[in-house]
Order: C-alpha cells, then sequence, then structure tokens
C-alpha cells in the first residue's frame, strides 16, 4: 500500500518526506486555502514546490464544474510538473473530463466518492485513482473502511485498474483497517501517520534497553 500525505503544508510535507515512506501528496481547495495560497500563480508555484518536495504522484484540484473548464484548469495543471495527477469531482461533467484526460495521457484522481457506483464510473472512465472519503462516511453513520472492501472486491472481480486512494483519513486505525481491506493508497494527515509508530511497549522496552545499556 502506497503512503500519501494528505496537506498542502510545506512543512509537513517535507517532515514525512524525511521518513522516506511518502510515496505521493493530495491536496484540496481547503487544504489550500488552509495555507493561505490566494491568486492562480501562488497556487501554480504551490504545486511546483510540492513536486520538487516529493518525487511521487501530487493531486491537484480543479475549481471548474463544467466539462470545457475542468479540461481547461486540468491542462494548465498538468503542464506544472509530470507527477501532477488532475483531481476531478464525481459528477457528470467530472466523468466525462476524466474520460478525456485517461484519452488524453494525463492521470486523474476522481474525488468526493462515497459510494461503491461512484467508483465504477470512475474505473469506468479509466481514473488512475478514486478518493472515497471514508471519515466523511463514519461521520453520517456508515462504514467507510467497508465502502473500501465493496469497492476493492468489485474492482477485483471486474478487472478494473484503478487505483483505490482511501482518503479523509482521521486516524492510524484507519490506515490499518484500509490496508486489510485492500486500499492501494492511504491519504494521511501527518499525525495519522505517525500515529502507526506509537505503542506503549515499544517506549517501556526502549527505556528498559537504554538502562541496560549503561550496564555493559
Ligand atoms: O483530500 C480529501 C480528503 O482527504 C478530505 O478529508 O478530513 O476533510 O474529510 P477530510
Amino acid at each position: 500500500m502506497k503512503f500519501f500525505i494528505d496537506t498542502a503544508n510545506l512543512a509537513q510535507i517535507r517532515e514525512a518526506n524525511d521518513l522516506g515512506i511518502l510515496d505521493g501528496v493530495t491536496t484540496n481547495p481547503s487544504l489550500m486555502a488552509k495555507e493561505g495560497v490566494k491568486g492562480n500563480d501562488a497556487i501554480m508555484n504551490h504545486y511546483k514546490t510540492i513536486c520538487e518536495i516529493v518525487d511521487g504522484d501530487i493531486s491537484a484540484e480543479v475549481f471548474s464544474t463544467d466539462f470545457d473548464g475542468i479540461v481547461a484548469e486540468g491542462k494548465k495543471l498538468h503542464a506544472i510538473h509530470k507527477n501532477i495527477v488532475v483531481k476531478v469531482p464525481m459528477i457528470k461533467d467530472g466523468v466525462k473530463a476524466i474520460k478525456w484526460f485517461t484519452d488524453n495521457g494525463i492521470k486523474t484522481n476522481c474525488t468526493l466518492v462515497f459510494s461503491a457506483g461512484q467508483a465504477i464510473l470512475a474505473a469506468k472512465a479509466g481514473a488512475a485513482y478514486v478518493s472515497p472519503f471514508i471519515g466523511r462516511i463514519d461521520d453520517s453513520g456508515w462504514d467507510g473502511v467497508e465502502l473500501i472492501a465493496q469497492i476493492a472486491n468489485i474492482y477485483s472481480i471486474q478487472g478494473f485498474k484503478t487505483e483505490i486512494l482511501a482518503a479523509s483519513i482521521r486516524s492510524a486505525l484507519h490506515i490499518i483497517k484500509c490496508a486489510e481491506a485492500g486500499a492501494d493508497v492511504c491519504t494521511c494527515p501527518l499525525d495519522s501517520i505517525l500515529g502507526l509508530l506509537k505503542h506503549p511497549l515499544t517506549d517501556i522496552g526502549l527505556a528498559k534497553f537504554l538502562e541496560d545499556a549503561k550496564k555493559m
């Protein structure tokens, strides 16, 4: 399973990348706004900087919701760097645009996916990644991890090549459950990635080893 970081914060991207386990980055308009990135030039420069930090797929989301707008925006984003993946919302014109990008050799990440039916459409259109938002599904009283397992089963039966990118991850446990359920990628906040490190017995064991090392 690949690890992406779900942020536009450059310090956090650098920290995760320095761990040596990072395969890519996902961003969205909310994450970009949180970092105070404003205006077309600043947005383009921010994506360029992220591409210079991480050698992997970098998802950059379009703001348009009509076919022509999505394609025009996606072309500009794709021109920033070869690793840019155009992130497109799961709407009718979005599906049409994903197919256009697929036919023109541009990788896409189909975002805002909340059902197996939407995941089938994304795969049919040739999306490189499909992004089910598992935390937001949990928030609504359904089981996000179950959706990952359902999509993994469908993609396996049907031979779809689209990679399942579990998004809206809220905890280290989400990452583990998504790995079990067959996610190809987890895109996570830095805290959830670092949460995987934690175990009290590791801390207790290390303290004892360090204490005993003094006796050697
Ligand atoms: O990048 C999309 C997704 O990961 C958003 O997560 O926490 O806003 O539901 P969240």
